[in-house]
Parts: structure tokens; sequence; C-alpha cells
């Protein structure tokens, strides 16, 4: 029988955040009965706003995926497990590493070994990261390019990614990973500029002020619309020979960070392009050019993106134009 999320039960991990909480009101309308699991971390992008169109037809837990009597709880019955509750904040991810390790590694081998013994037939569907291929080799980077993770963050993420397939080959727990690109659009946090660095720069734009472009601005980025991730993430759930593999998800389109400033500018129609210095530690653990090969998703997933950048980013303008008050903190 074709698999469907209508009248099925699905976790959300993390989907109080950017992507979970877009992805939960997808699943909702396809008629899914959608769990959110989600700790409000600190400095992060869970926001009960995020999920307004939906609250009433959700369940949430606010509960850590490393504490294994809350897992135990919320793992039982479930049909999908969206992996996507994780410590993304790379700039933290220096300052602070055995959180990282801890949220990212720990936290997802708790729900694997809870998969594991109380409900081997659960569908995983894991968030990794672009990052974990670390320094471009070869451009576009395929699923094959080489693994040279720098910085803590890249590393927990490959580990979690190792660890979700060899759960899905040893003990057979179905489970598709995704090393995800950029992504920018509506409900990403935008409290500080420590991660999601398009939407960093749509703020400083609406505030009228200077968009920070690190070096000569000429590093290439490969950047998703939000929409765009959501579809590939569901379809990839969906698809049957998509488990067990590993999947790039992008755009496959690079970008310069200065033409992306001066694009946000151009819609924004206010702020101004700054260059400024690489601090130390984000110099660090810049990885240069990506951007990714998406032909493996196109063939088994029948996935491609439909947002062209221009329209992404008038998109999420408008947004932010709507809903500043609930995003604008911390400042
Ligand atoms: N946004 C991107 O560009 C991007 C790119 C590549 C990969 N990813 C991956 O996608 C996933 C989601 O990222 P996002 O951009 O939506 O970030 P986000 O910060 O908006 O959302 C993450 C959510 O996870 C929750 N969380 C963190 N630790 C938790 C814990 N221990 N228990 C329960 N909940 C916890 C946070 O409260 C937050 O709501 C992450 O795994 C991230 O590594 C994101």
């Amino acid at each position: 029988m074709p698999l469907t999320y209508k009248n099925k039960k699905v976790l959300i991990t993390g989907g109080l955040g950017f992507i979970g909480s877009n992805l939960a009101i997808a699943l909702v309308k396809k008629g899914a009965k959608v769990t959110i699991m989600d700790n409000m971390l600190k400095r992060q992008g869970g926001n009960l706003f995020n999920i307004g169109p939906i609250k009433s037809q959700v369940k949430i837990s606010f509960s850590d995926i490393r504490n294994p009597k809350a897992v135990k709880e919320l793992i039982p019955e479930k049909d999908f497990i969206f992996h996507l509750a994780g410590q993304v904040n790379h700039v933290d991810s220096i300052r602070n590493p055995l959180k990282d390790l801890s949220i990212n590694v720990l936290g997802t081998l708790v729900i694997l070994e809870i998969c594991r013994k109380i409900n081997k037939d659960a569908r995983i569907i894991f968030s990794g990261t672009r990052g974990q291929y670390g320094e471009s080799v070869k451009l576009p980077v395929s699923e094959k390019h080489p693994m040279n993770p720098k910085g803590v963050y890249a590393i927990t993420n490959l580990c979690a990614e190792n660890l979700v397939m060899v759960y899905n080959d040893i003990h057979k727990i179905a489970a598709v990973a995704l090393r995800i690109t950029n992504t920018y659009g509506a409900r990403h946090q935008m409290a500080h500029d420590e991660y999601g660095v398009l939407n960093w720069f749509i703020r400083k734009a609406l505030d009228n002020k200077e968009i920070p472009v690190f070096g000569d601005g000429r590093i290439l980025r490969d950047f998703l619309y939000v929409d765009d991730l959501v579809e590939a993430i569901s379809l990839a759930g969906l698809t049957d020979k998509a488990y067990g593999e590993v999947f790039n998800v992008g755009s496959g389109k690079p970008i310069s960070f200065i033409d992306l400033a001066k694009k946000i500018v151009h819609f924004a129609k206010s702020g101004s392009v700054q260059f400024t210095q690489f601090s130390k530690e984000r110099k660090e653990i810049e990885p240069g050019d990506y951007y990714a090969d998406i032909s493996k998703i196109k063939k088994l997933v029948g996935w491609k993106p439909k947002t062209s950048l221009d329209a992404g980013i008038k998109k999420t303008i408008d947004y932010y134009r709507k809903h500043k008050k609930h995003y604008w903190k911390n400042d």
C-alpha cells in the first residue's frame, strides 16, 4: 500500500523551531496526527507563535530528547518520526561542545534506542547538514563527496547521521537521512546572527542597518526556501526506496554572499552592504564554497525545488514585515 500521512501518527522533534513548525503545518494539512516534542532551548528557534495556524490541532510535549522517560511516552504507535531537534547554533557549538554533543548525539541515540525497544516499525527522517562535508574538494557536492567536517556542530551531525544509518542497517528501523543546505524563510529565529545567515541579512535590511558581509563576499552558498525543504522532507518520508539512503537537499544553485546581500537590499528597499572581517571563531569553521548536487533526490524521491531565490526572499520579507513583533527579540 502506498505510504500516506493521512491519519498517520507523526512525532516532530524540534517542532516549535523553524523547519519543524513549517513541517508540522504542512503535515497537519495532509491529515497527519502531529505531536511536537520541543524543550524550547535558549537562543534557538522554538517559538509558539510558529505553530499559531495549527495550535489546536497538535499535541505538544515540552520535553527534552535526552530524557528517556519523556521519549518513551511519545514513541509508541508513531508511524513517522521527523527528528529535527538539535543544537544548531554553530558558534555555540564551539563555546559549549559538550552541550552540542549531548543534544545532537546522545539525544539522537535515546530516540533510536527507544524505537529499537518499543517501536521498530517507526520510520525515521533525520535532518543532517551540508556542513558534514566540510571544505568542498569538488563542486557541486554529491553524496559521495568526502566527509571532512569543520567544527563540532558538523561532527556531531555526522555522528548522529551515522547512528541513524547503523540502526537502519542493523536493527532494521527504516531511516532516511537528509544533508540540508542553508535554509531560509518564515518562522526562523531573528534574535541573533549565530545561525541562519540569510534570515539575519533580512533582519538587518528591514531594520535599515548595514548587512555585514565577511571577507570579500565571494564565497558561494546554496540557499533553499523552507517550503521547498518541507516538501523534500515530506516526500522523502513517503518514498519507500528512499529509506536506507542519504540525500543532499539544496537548491543546487550557487550565489555569493555579496550578491545575496545586494539582492536583499534591493527587495527590502532598505539597508546597505558593509564588508567586514571574519571573527576568529567564524574563520575557523568557514568551509568555503558550497552548492549541492541534488540529482540523487530528484531521481529517487522525485523532488525538486520550486521557489526561486528572488521569490523566496520576497515572501520572507513579507512574513517578517507582518509578524516582526514575534521575532525581533533580544535586541
Ligand atoms: N536551518 C537550516 O539552515 C538547517 C540546515 C541544515 C540542517 N538543519 C537541521 O535542521 C534541524 C532543525 O533546525 P532549525 O533550523 O529548525 O533550528 P531551530 O533552532 O529553529 O529549531 C530547533 C528546535 O529544536 C529544539 N531543541 C533543541 N534541543 C532540544 C532538545 N534537547 N530536546 C527537544 N527539543 C530541542 C529547539 O528548542 C528548537 O525549537 C536541526 O537538526 C538542524 O541541524 C538546519
